[in-house]
């Protein structure tokens, strides 16, 4: 039997990086740009085609109050906050003042700064701060990956019945395999995402968009 999984060439992903609304963007490819001058950091920015994914879910769901672990240099931040309602706000966090910064500047020329709040400092340290109440309606997880379950954990409580949580990073460039698994994260992935497929608190699903995505539904 031929696998249904498409192995992906380059020019395939081009053109996935091709066949999605605002593909072409000026902001997001001038943040990307910028972004990508900072060096090897720059592979820490998700993929045109997930900061697609991303908005049209928010679009999708209706979402009004979502949180970001993670922001970098605002690309996933401005996808997450351009659908949003009028009266919608993204909390974003992340402990880097430098990348942050240009984060902010972007936000602001996207016209979105007021529909952003920045919380620098220790995103575990940040959540632990914020009442345990379903304050948020989504969430997505792209920071430090041995603190990913420590992530689910705390946001679990304090995102409403029925919203989605978005992992990044969850095939971890392929090296979730081979168990036993020695690298901290890569272990840390692996055992997140076992532990989303049977976890009877949410209903999951691990995705090949780019590094992998693993999508999940407070139940
Ligand atoms: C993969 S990047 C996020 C990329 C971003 N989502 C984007 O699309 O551009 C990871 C970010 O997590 C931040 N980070 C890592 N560990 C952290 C921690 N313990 N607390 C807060 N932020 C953290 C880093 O400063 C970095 O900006």
């Amino acid at each position: 039997m031929p696998s249904k999984h498409v192995p992906l060439s380059a020019s395939l992903v081009d053109y996935i990086e091709r066949c999605h609304s605002q593909s072409e963007d000026p902001l997001l490819h001038e943040l990307r740009e910028e972004t990508l001058a900072l060096g090897d950091v720059s592979i820490m920015q998700i993929t045109p085609e997930q900061g697609a994914f991303l908005s049209l879910l928010i679009g999708a769901l209706g979402v009004q109050r979502p949180i970001e672990v993670g922001t970098f240099t605002g690309y996933s931040a401005i996808c997450l906050a351009r659908p949003l309602p009028e009266e919608g706000t993204l909390l974003c966090l992340d402990s880097s003042e430098e990348w942050t910064d240009l984060a902010r500047k972007y936000w602001e020329r996207a016209g979105i700064l007021d529909r952003i709040e920045l919380k620098l400092g220790d995103a575990e340290e940040s959540i632990q701060s914020i009442p345990e109440e379903p304050l948020f309606d989504f969430a997505f997880i792209d920071a430090d990956k041995t603190r990913y379950d420590a992530y689910f954990e705390l946001l679990l409580p304090r995102l409403a019945k029925g919203s989605v949580m978005v992992f990044d990073n969850m095939l971890w460039g392929g090296r979730v395999l081979p168990e036993p698994l020695v690298e901290p994260d890569a272990r840390a992935i692996n055992a997140l995402n076992r532990k989303l497929a049977c976890d009877l608190r949410v209903e999951s699903v691990l995705l090949p968009v780019a590094d992998g995505l693993n999508i999940c539904r407070k139940l």
